[in-house]
C-alpha cells in the first residue's frame, strides 16, 4: 500500500475519542479501577499492564494515528479486552473528561520526544495535563513518569510539585523501580542499552 493510503488508513480507523465531555468510566465500560497509559507509542507496555492487572481498565491514549490503528490492531488480535485506545492529544482530550477523582493509575513512558526549543509547545508533560491529572485521580492514585534524559526528569519533577496535590515517593524524588509491572518499548531499549532511568511516582494526596 502506498504511504498516502496507510496514511489514510491510519487516520480513518485510528480510535477517535469521544466528542465534547465524556466520561471516562464510560468510555472504559465495565468496572474495575481506571488507568491510563499516555503516549504509548508502539504499545508494549498496553499490552503488558493488560495481562499484569486484568481486573483494570486501562485507556491508552496516543497522538500518532499510526500507533493507535496499530496497537489497537494488535490488541484486538491478542484478544486483549480491558484496554481502550483513544487517538489525540491527552492534554485535550483530558481537559473535557470527567469526573474528578476517578483514576487510579496513570503512566508516561517516555514522553516527549521533542529536543528543539521551538518544539516546546508539543511536550505533553507540562502544568496543563499535570492539572488535569490531578484533577483526575482519586486519593492515593499514583502517576508514574519515567524517562531516560536526566533533565527533563528534573524538570518533571519540579512541574509536579509546583501544581501541588502530589506527593513524591524515593529518595531525591526518584525510585528506582517502574511499579506497574508492564514495560514500555522504550523503557526495554533504555535497559538494554543499559541507560539510567529516572523514574518519579507520585501519590494523589487526599483533598
Ligand atoms: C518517546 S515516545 C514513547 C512511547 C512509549 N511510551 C514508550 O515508552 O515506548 C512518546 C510518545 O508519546 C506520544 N505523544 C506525544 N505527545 C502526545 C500527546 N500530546 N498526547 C498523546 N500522545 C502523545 C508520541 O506520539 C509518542 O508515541
Amino acid at each position: 500500500m502506498s504511504d498516502s493510503r496507510l496514511r489514510r488508513l491510519y487516520v480513518e480507523h485510528a480510535p477517535k475519542a469521544p466528542e465534547g465531555r465524556f466520561s471516562l468510566g464510560a468510555l472504559a465500560g465495565g468496572k474495575g479501577p481506571l488507568e491510563l497509559d499516555i503516549g504509548f507509542g508502539r504499545g508494549q507496555s498496553l499490552l503488558e499492564r493488560a495481562e499484569a492487572a486484568p481486573g483494570s481498565r486501562i485507556i491508552g491514549i496516543e497522538v500518532k494515528t499510526k500507533w493507535a490503528y496499530k496497537v489497537q490492531q494488535r490488541l484486538t488480535k491478542h484478544g486483549v479486552s480491558n484496554v481502550q485506545v483513544v487517538c489525540g492529544d491527552a492534554r485535550e482530550i483530558l481537559r473535557r473528561a470527567g469526573p474528578e477523582g476517578v483514576v487510579d493509575k496513570v503512566a508516561l513512558h517516555f514522553p516527549d520526544p521533542w529536543w528543539k526549543k521551538r518544539h516546546q509547545k508539543r511536550r505533553v508533560v507540562g502544568e496543563p495535563l499535570l492539572v488535569e491529572l490531578r484533577r483526575l485521580m482519586r486519593a492515593e492514585g499514583e502517576l508514574l513518569i519515567q524517562t531516560d534524559v536526566e533533565d527533563r526528569a528534573r524538570l518533571y519533577l519540579r512541574q509536579l510539585l509546583a501544581i501541588g496535590g502530589f506527593r513524591v515517593v524515593g529518595d531525591g524524588g526518584f525510585v528506582d523501580e517502574n511499579p506497574f509491572s508492564a514495560r514500555s518499548n522504550r523503557e526495554r531499549r533504555a535497559l538494554e542499552a543499559g541507560l539510567p532511568i529516572w523514574r518519579i511516582l507520585a501519590i494523589r494526596d487526599a483533598g
